[in-house]
């Protein structure tokens, strides 16, 4: 039997969990908005066409604070098409991925798509190929009360209150090549520096993101950051991460040490920020914003997906729309630990994406949505992560990757609330063939009894819920769980993630 051993200890604190790491994102990409959320013919439809079966499952999810518009859609994108009378919105070619956009949903249907759903509006700015003034007349438009023409305008298109957006992203993906728009890293940070000193001006209550790497892998990671920094370290408050990952050459072991990288990923960016502070002789902290993350099959996008001719440019095409395992789910259970390891630094993270285009739900036009595998870690995480992140003292056996090297067999952390007296304990077994047993010392919680055990896992790990076949995986009640003498026990399914709530 394989054995691992845990101390969960609410004096082990990391930091206390912004709802904001449950975030997600929208962008105008494929059927993420049209066909995905918003459908007026659908049966479900409400007044204004967006889907409410897809708000049920929105809501269930629990989602936070939404990133919107884009994405790489965002540095072509022209926020003025997307207000005023739909009938005169342009209709316009979209360069990043190669589709018609239409306008149909903008800015005002989106935030009353999420008055719905109960989540905060966080914008991201085109720095693209556009510059200071406009993401100022934007943050004038949404968030000036009236008086001014941009304001007024809002009023006349029917909001009168300000949309009130306080996240806003200074660009996407500046240190991309594919970005349009792409520059230096001593260009764009200057540029971000000049453009986030121009928005406090206009509101100083404004959170500004600058773009850190698109990914650990870049050629430029670490560099970029250290010089962005440089240039804007005092007029922002996070800097970005984004982070994609997928089984390749058939290496799972790897795949499912994943999280590895994303801690890894984590660290650096925060001694990255903090060298930076220190140079600056800065009192102030730099945050992550975390915001874009997922398994994605990038490779499967660029061989099979990717749009071309002059002459096709659908509107709304079906594109990344992943399917996802219950190894991936897997996968994406253990970037939610790591995320919530790091609660002390990363304060707001995106779930890339939401509905159809790599993301937890799926829909058909006039049929069904449904959860993917993925909806499951997200949703429970959710519910239970609260309060204060604790560091567990993990003693675990430990397994060869080809790519991370040397990583344990199972990784874990806990969260306590003090207000509810609730603790929850979420886990990863990551090894393929054998089931592990955990130990948790939990003898500083007091008298605790197993409130609730739910496992991820299946006899057959590539095993995806489908239209045909949506509810083939779920979660199951792990019936191992139990508490007695001050210590908890759990056995861990080959493959799984699994999440414990004590109280
Ligand atoms: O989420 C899909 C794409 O991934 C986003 O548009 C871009 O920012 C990233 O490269």
């Amino acid at each position: 039997m394989i054995t691992a051993h845990l101390t969960v200890d609410p004096h082990f604190e990391v930091g206390s969990i912004n709802r904001r790491l449950f975030g997600s994102f929208v962008e105008h990409l494929g059927r993420c908005v049209y066909d995905g959320i918003y459908e007026p013919g659908h049966p479900t439809a409400d007044a204004e066409g967006f889907r409410q079966d897809v708000i049920e499952l929105v809501r269930e999810l629990g989602v936070s604070t939404v990133r919107y518009p884009g994405g790489n859609f965002v540095s072509g994108f022209r926020w003025e098409d997307s207000v005023g009378p739909r009938d005169d919105r342009p209709r316009r070619l979209d360069l990043a991925w190669h589709s018609t956009e239409t306008n149909e949903v903008g800015l005002h249907e989106f935030a009353g798509w999420l008055e719905k759903i109960d989540s905060e509006l966080m914008l991201a700015l085109n720095l693209g190929t556009r510059g200071t003034l406009e993401a100022l007349d934007l943050v004038e438009y949404s968030n000036i009360r009236g008086g001014s023409t941009l304001s007024e305008q809002r009023v006349a298109n029917g909001r009168s209150e300000p949309f009130g957006v306080q996240m806003w992203c200074l660009g996407n993906e500046m240190d991309g090549p594919w970005q349009l728009g792409h520059r230096s890293a001593e260009d764009y940070g200057k540029l971000a520096s000049q453009t986030a000193k121009a928005l406090r001006q206009l509101d100083p209550s404004v959170e500004l993101v600058v773009c850190g790497s698109s990914s650990a892998h870049m050629p430029t990671f670490g560099e970029w950051e250290r010089v962005v920094l440089t240039e804007a370290y005092d007029d922002v408050d996070y800097i970005s991460c984004h982070a994609y990952y997928q089984e390749k050459n058939g290496d799972l072991g790897s795949f499912l040490a994943s999280a590895v990288d994303m801690d890894h990923f984590i660290d650096t960016v925060v001694a990255t920020a903090d060298h930076v502070r220190s140079v600056k002789r800065s009192d102030k902290q730099i945050n992550i914003s975390f915001d874009e993350w997922n398994v994605w099959y990038t490779d499967r996008y660029h061989a099979e997906e990717e749009l071309t001719g002059i002459d096709n440019w659908p509107i709304a095409p079906r594109l990344l729309e992943d399917v996802y395992s219950v190894a991936d789910a897997v996968v994406f259970g253990n970037l939610l630990i790591s995320l919530l390891k790091h609660a002390d630094r990363v304060t707001s993270a995106s779930l890339a994406q939401l509905v159809n285009v790599i993301a937890p739900i799926m829909t058909e036009p006039g049929g069904p949505a449904w959860k993917q595998t993925t909806f499951f870690p997200f949703a429970i995480t959710s519910r239970l992560a609260s309060g204060t992140a604790l560091e567990v003292k993990l003693d675990a056996p430990v397994y060869d990757t080809a790519v991370y090297g040397t990583v344990p067999l199972i990784d874990a952390v806990a969260t306590h609330d003090a207000e509810t007296g609730r603790t929850a304990v979420f886990l990863v077994n990551r090894s393929q063939t054998e089931e592990v047993t955990v130990t948790i010392d939990i003898g500083t919680l007091g008298g605790v009894a197993v409130l609730s055990a739910q496992t991820l896992s299946d006899s057959d790990i590539g095993a995806r819920n489908t239209l045909a076949d949506p509810e083939r995986v779920g979660l199951a009640d792990n019936g191992s769980a139990a508490v007695a003498g001050g210590t908890a026990t759990v056995t861990l399914p080959a493959v799984s993630w699994t999440a414990i709530e004590l109280g």
